[in-house]
């Protein structure tokens, strides 16, 4: 298969990551006979310096000729004064409008090997293996009418039933590979929006009748997921409450560096690792790369639709941390850390020790 590719490296600490997950890409992909054709553009601050703008038609044209995007990350503290629609982030916010990219998937697990680094005990951590299904092109992120005056500041709430049934499968056939169970989040107690999105939500499950549904306030799930991660399976919600559950889910598995993302919807898919463009560490090669590395794997299962190798790169990733090599923000006190680059070279000499084992040895009957 060939397969057209758009990088988006993107601001701070998303040109190193993107270097390093890219040259695991390549590797990923020969090994699975993939063709890849990878072009690079500009997005988000680099973009205003270069462009004048954080979105360019030519990299917008780029995602609608690629399969799938990867992107690094946005903004900083340079263009934080800009007006609002000049934003980097407005970047991002275009790119998902544009593409339709209304799932973002945000999966939350405890590397075996990471249990220790959470802020949380170990005993509560442990199994932590949750999916945030955030709908991402709809509710308060993107309502009209918006603004601010010397004396208001305002935004919409709205969702429609499309927005709302193509989320809710979204979130049970996600639930159907995994344990089965969706927390719909929501705070029908206040808002009139949430009344309805639990409404069709439940309308959505009568087709899917082997998973289990429970209705959650907002406010309680917050409390529930750092109190025991472990009782979520799927945590289905709405743009803005996704966004900042899916902040305290990675927490909970020790590491913002740590996790991918990707943004689907009918026709395109974006990857991009959870955690921010990091301004106070870029430029040092001391950045984490395997959240970036990680939403290369959820390409490969999804785009490119070879489960097997997302598998055999969360392997090699759990491999390496299990012995011991961390980079700066994981890495325990009185310990060295490695660069940037020396974690792509230890993930890439054990992705390769996995594949050649796996290429030697008899399949177990
Ligand atoms: C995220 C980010 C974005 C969001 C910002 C940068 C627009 O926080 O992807 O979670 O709020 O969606
Ligand atoms: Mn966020």
């Amino acid at each position: 298969m060939r397969y057209k590719v758009a990088l988006l490296p993107g601001d701070g600490i998303g040109p190193e990551v993107t270097d390093a997950a890219v040259a695991i890409m390549e590797y990923l992909a020969e090994a699975s006979q993939v063709t890849l054709e990878i072009t690079s553009h500009p997005v988000g601050g680099s973009s205003i310096d270069a462009y004048g703008k954080p979105l360019t038609d030519e990299t917008l044209q780029a995602c609608y000729d690629a399969q799938a995007v990867l992107l690094g990350a946005i903004g900083g503290p340079k263009w934080e004064g800009l007006p609002h629609d000049q934003k980097p982030e407005r970047a991002l916010l275009g790119l998902r409008e544009a593409l339709g990219l209304y799932t973002n998937l945000r999966p939350a697990k405890v590397y075996p090997a990471m249990v220790a680094a959470s802020t949380l005990k170990p005993e509560c951590v442990s199994g932590t293996d949750l999916m945030v299904v955030r709908e991402l092109t709809g509710g308060i992120y993107f309502g009209d009418p918006r603004g601010y005056d010397e004396e208001r500041g305002w935004n919409t709430l709205v969702y429609t039933r499309p927005e709302v049934e193509r989320i809710a499968r979204a979130a049970f056939e996600q639930a159907l590979k995994r344990r089965r169970h969706v927390t719909s989040v929501d705070k029908a107690n206040v808002l009139e929006s949430s009344q309805f999105w639990r409404d069709v939500v439940h309308e959505v499950h009568r087709d899917y009748p082997q998973v289990t549904l429970e209705d959650m306030y907002v406010d309680n799930a917050a409390m529930q997921l750092i109190r025991q991660p472990t009782r979520f399976d799927v945590i289905l919600t709405q743009n803005m409450f996704g966004d900042i559950l899916s902040d305290a889910a990675s927490m909970v598995t020790g590491s913002l560096g740590m996790l991918p993302s990707a943004s689907l919807g009918d026709q395109y898919a974006l990857y991009e690792p959870v955690h921010g463009s990091a301004p106070d560490i870029a430029g040092q090669n001391v950045a984490n790369p395997l959240a970036m590395m990680a939403s290369v794997g959820m390409m490969f299962s999804t785009t490119f639709q070879l489960p097997e190798a997302e598998r055999t790169l969360t392997e090699a990733i759990d491999a390496t941390l299990a012995a011991g090599h961390r980079t700066a923000d994981i890495a325990a006190p009185g310990t060295t850390p490695i660069s940037t680059t020396e974690m792509r070279d230890r993930i890439m000499e054990t992705l390769q020790e996995i594949m050649e084992r796996q290429r030697t040895s008899a399949p177990i009957a």
